[in-house]
């Protein structure tokens, strides 16, 4: 089958990767050239992922059968819509459908319109001083988000970045006088516990779940500094994660099964793979977001574990034939993200980066190209995450440590690592702090 596939970032390659394994012939178009994806595919073009006309013209110069989307931007750009126009099946959502992502307060207000459970205090502006009012009003702390997409890095946190009135309100006039995400601001109640991420393939009608994966937002070591696209995430061999149960995972399954349910009855039928991320509170898992695709690492977690053909998920996504669920090897897996150093703040880019990949294999990891480009036949890093490095093995200690000899395959100047990710203190802080929230409780 002839796929195209748009991004070229290590989520995507991950995905390439999936399609490559299960025989799909590859058409690729992203920004980038990506070593990991260019060689598993039949052609590519370079070009801007949302540019409409160019991706359009790519289809239907290789008669493309299936078309899969892995960022979040020509989503919004309509690419889908686009796509299915001229016949060409997707395994992503329409633009109206990807508004579950793409508006933080479509998201909140679908929520609340269907009675849905899991939702969090939220109130959206389009003015600073409307703002200022209801953030006094309220007597819970706040979070602080533009509505519109921002790539994952807009998000401040009362308590952690923001610790007065003072500063809050500098970060709602800084998003309003400069536009951030384009749509205002959302004030949220602040949810309290651990994150996951609940994944699912959906095919307009029925989920499929996929592993949990805890990712880690924090630029640095201890979960401190800006948030991120995500640094690194693990699973565990049984698909659940250390701190959380079989019945609080099935409780964010029913949330995300009530909201495709909720975006079918409104005319906006979603397919393709959609990303939940909750917070796992003393009430039970609050939702944080939804995405409108993989997550990115979490993306490269479970798909070099994933048994069913890809290709046949992802023609059962487009065509709404999912009638069983994905299978997965009972496999832990941690990735750690290569970043350029100054990721999160000012990331110093355009610096030769190199793989060696059997080194990689042979340490039980798989390497993952992101962020990177062929300049002058030499590959460089940009302005975000280079090279996802993913161990896997029978339990997240060892998948840990095979993730780190394989880190040492990768060379380059001025990089960086989060190397906590995955390790049993880090694993076991996360249990203590789940159990110590529970205890609240009781
Ligand atoms: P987002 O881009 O919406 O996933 O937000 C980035 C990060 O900010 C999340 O992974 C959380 O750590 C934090 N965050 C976002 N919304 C909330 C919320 N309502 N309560 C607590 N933390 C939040
Ligand atoms: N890892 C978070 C995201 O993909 O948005």
């Amino acid at each position: 089958m002839k796929v195209l596939t748009i991004g070229g970032g290590g989520r995507e390659h991950a995905a390439v990767e999936a399609f490559y394994r299960s025989g799909a012939e590859i058409y690729a178009l992203m920004k980038n050239a990506n070593p990991g994806i260019i060689r598993r595919s039949k052609k590519y073009r370079l070009a801007d992922e949302k540019n409409i006309q160019a991706v359009c013209e790519f289809a239907k110069e290789n008669d493309v059968e299936l078309a899969f989307v892995g960022p979040e931007a020509p989503l919004e750009a309509g690419i889908v819509d686009a796509l299915e126009k001229m016949n060409v099946r997707c395994a992503s959502p329409t633009k109206a459908a990807a508004m579950i992502e793409t508006s933080k307060t479509f998201m909140r207000e679908l929520l609340e319109r269907h009675k849905i459970k899991g939702n969090l205090g939220f109130a959206s502006f389009d003015n600073a001083k409307d703002t200022e009012t209801h953030i006094k009003s309220v007597d819970y702390d706040i979070v602080v988000k533009p509505v519109g997409l921002t790539g994952g890095k807009g998000v401040k946190v009362q308590g952690e970045h923001l610790h007065s009135l003072a500063e809050i309100m500098q970060y709602v006039n800084e998003i309003f006088d400069n536009n951030i995400g384009g749509a205002g601001v959302i004030i949220e109640e602040k949810a309290v516990g651990e994150e996951f991420t609940q994944m699912v393939f959906c095919d307009g009608t029925r989920i499929s779940p996929m592993p949990l994966v805890q990712d880690h937002k924090r630029a640095y070591d201890g979960d401190i500094g800006p948030n991120t696209g995500g640094m690194g995430s693990y699973t565990d061999a049984d698909h659940l994660l250390p701190f959380v149960t079989a019945s609080e995972r099935k409780e964010a399954l029913d949330i995300i099964q009530s909201i495709v349910n909720a975006l079918r009855k409104d005319g906006s039928t979603y397919r393709g793979p959609m990303y939940g991320q909750f917070m796992l509170t003393v009430d039970g898992p609050k939702l944080i977001e939804i995405n409108a695709r993989f997550g990115d690492p979490e993306a490269m977690n479970v798909l070099p574990i994933l048994k069913t053909s890809f290709t046949d998920v992802c023609v059962a996504m487009a065509a709404g034939t999912l009638n069983c669920d994905a299978e997965f090897e009972r496999k832990a897996t941690v990735c750690k993200y290569v970043v350029p150093e100054g990721y999160g703040v000012k990331s110093k880019a355009g610096l030769p980066i190199s793989v060696d990949e059997n080194g990689v294999a042979e340490s039980g990891a798989v390497a993952y190209y992101a962020n990177v480009d062929i300049v002058n036949d030499t590959l460089v890093t940009g302005t975000s995450r280079s090279v996802g490095v993913v161990g896997i093995a029978d339990t997240i200690d060892e998948a840990e440590r095979n993730c780190e000899k394989a880190l040492n395959f990768v060379k380059g100047e001025a990089i960086f690592v989060r190397h906590d990710i995955g390790k049993k203190e880090l694993v076991q802080r996360r249990i203590d702090h789940m159990n110590e929230i529970r205890s609240v409780k009781r």
